[in-house]
């Protein structure tokens, strides 16, 4: 998972008779400060390279890179809550090692009474010795509580970008209790005035789906691209293969990788989407020298489960050529396929999934869920497996980048 990692480096200059003090009370305090700091594992790694007497600690504060969902918003909600115990605990140090700070100067008081009484026989060179390693010990313990009332500051921002991180999600998540309110895809997000790009959660309006879902479906969070006075909802994304795209039947029916990253949004959400009202498709396509073009469809939508999620296409416009219908050899067309998985025989052989027709006729003329390859060299029987789109690369180039989205058609 990408997130943002905070890195905190505290340096503890103790000076060595601090570790030695008259009844061990700051060992005793150097313990109970270790205590607090390993309560909680999963917020720190102690860096390799620390040296003795100087820690370093690693942060994971979570961003919304991955796809939303009430587990995640439950596992920040204990990390926060994790968070401020162990705040709880280094600030509870604090204020024992201020105690124990006044302790000492009283004693050091203490002692320059006893020493002006008392029939003391040692040389003033001694008592002036002595005052001075308690000047020190005193000095040495100021340092340590700035050094940790620092931690303290660190660890309050922290807890208060986690609690943003949570307001967030909560906001995605839960922004209204009536599954009715829920935005139906990013267009409707874009018209409620959030024209940020990003993951945002829908809930597609199934109540004129024939036929009916047999389960109504929970809210689902989806990547938005917010462009041109619309916002468009995106369904898949390939940009360096993070994301394996050799999936089984049930993967692709329920989507699979990263909102942020690359993934497969799923069959049945797209299903949903696209049967709630008329919809386009846009595809946006690179290749390796950073030359971009789109293939955009008037109208888009695959059928449900039981007819395999059958792909239908309107007509085609844009500069990447028609990577789904052949005027020419209608067998070689993708509209009115069904979709088939890596447990096909042209699923299986294009390591992908998608529309292919028959395997007889070689299963593609597109193919934007085949295997990535981070390079693209000379003629090599490899692309044949790649992301393709044929009518603009041929059929022996495997794409840099791919995305696939939509959003409602005019008309
Ligand atoms: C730690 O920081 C909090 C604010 O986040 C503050 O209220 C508290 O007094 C601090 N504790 C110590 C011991 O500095
Ligand atoms: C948005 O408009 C620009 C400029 O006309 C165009 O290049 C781009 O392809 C458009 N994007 C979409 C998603 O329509
Ligand atoms: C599909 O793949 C997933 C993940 O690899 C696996 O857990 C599941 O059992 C597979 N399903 C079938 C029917 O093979
Ligand atoms: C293709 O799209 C462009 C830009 O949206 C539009 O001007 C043009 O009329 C469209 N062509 C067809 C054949 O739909």
């Amino acid at each position: 998972m990408a997130g943002i990692y905070l890195i905190l480096l505290l340096c503890l200059h103790v000076q060595a008779n601090a570790h030695v003090g008259r009844d061990g009370m700051i060992i005793e305090q150097e313990g109970a400060r270790q205590d607090a700091l390993e309560s909680d594992h999963q917020h720190q790694v102690t860096s390799p390279s620390a040296k003795p007497g100087q820690c370093s600690y690693t942060f994971t504060v979570p961003t919304s890179d991955q796809p939303l969902g009430q587990g995640q918003l439950d596992r920040v909600q204990k990390e926060v809550a994790a968070l401020n115990d162990w705040k709880y605990q280094v600030g509870s140090a604090v204020s024992r090692m201020e105690d124990r700070i006044d302790q000492v100067e009283k004693w050091t008081d203490g002692l320059d009474n006893k020493v002006e009484k008392s029939n003391y026989k040692g040389t003033v060179a001694d008592v002036a010795l002595l005052k001075e390693q308690q000047e020190e010990l005193t000095a040495s313990l100021k340092t340590l509580t700035l050094h940790v009332q620092s931690l303290n500051n660190t660890l309050g921002m922290l807890v208060a970008e986690k609690a943003k991180t949570e307001t967030t999600l909560k906001r995605g998540i839960m922004n209204t209790k009536d599954l009715g309110e829920y935005p139906k895809d990013c267009s409707n997000i874009y018209q409620e005035g959030y024209t940020q790009s990003g993951v945002y959660m829908i809930h597609p309006d199934v109540s004129s789906i024939v036929p009916k879902p047999t389960a109504p479906p929970d809210p689902f969070p989806v990547y938005c691209i917010m462009q041109n006075n619309t916002g468009w909802t995106v369904i898949q994304r390939r940009e360096d293969g993070f994301t394996d795209f050799q999936q089984n039947w049930s993967q692709y029916r329920n989507g699979f990788g990263h909102l942020n990253r690359e993934f497969w949004l799923g069959n049945e959400k797209i299903y949903l989407l696209t049967n709630q009202d008329r919809y386009k498709l846009r595809i946006e396509m690179e290749d390796w020298d950073n030359e971009v073009a789109y293939a955009e469809y008037d109208r888009f939508l695959i059928e449900d489960e039981s007819q395999t999620y059958r792909l239908r296409v309107g007509n085609y416009n844009g500069t990447a050529g028609d990577g789904f219908v052949n005027k020419i050899h209608a067998d070689l067309t993708h509209h009115n396929r069904v979709f088939q998985s890596s447990d096909t025989d042209c699923g299986s052989d294009k390591r992908g999934g998608w529309w292919y027709y028959s395997y007889a006729k070689g299963c593609q003329r597109s193919n934007l869920n085949g295997q990535y390859y981070s390079e693209y060299g000379p003629w090599d029987h490899r692309f044949d497996y790649g992301i393709r789109w044929n009518p603009w690369k041929g059929n022996r180039y495997s794409l840099k980048s791919v995305k696939m989205m939509i959003a409602p058609a005019t008309q």
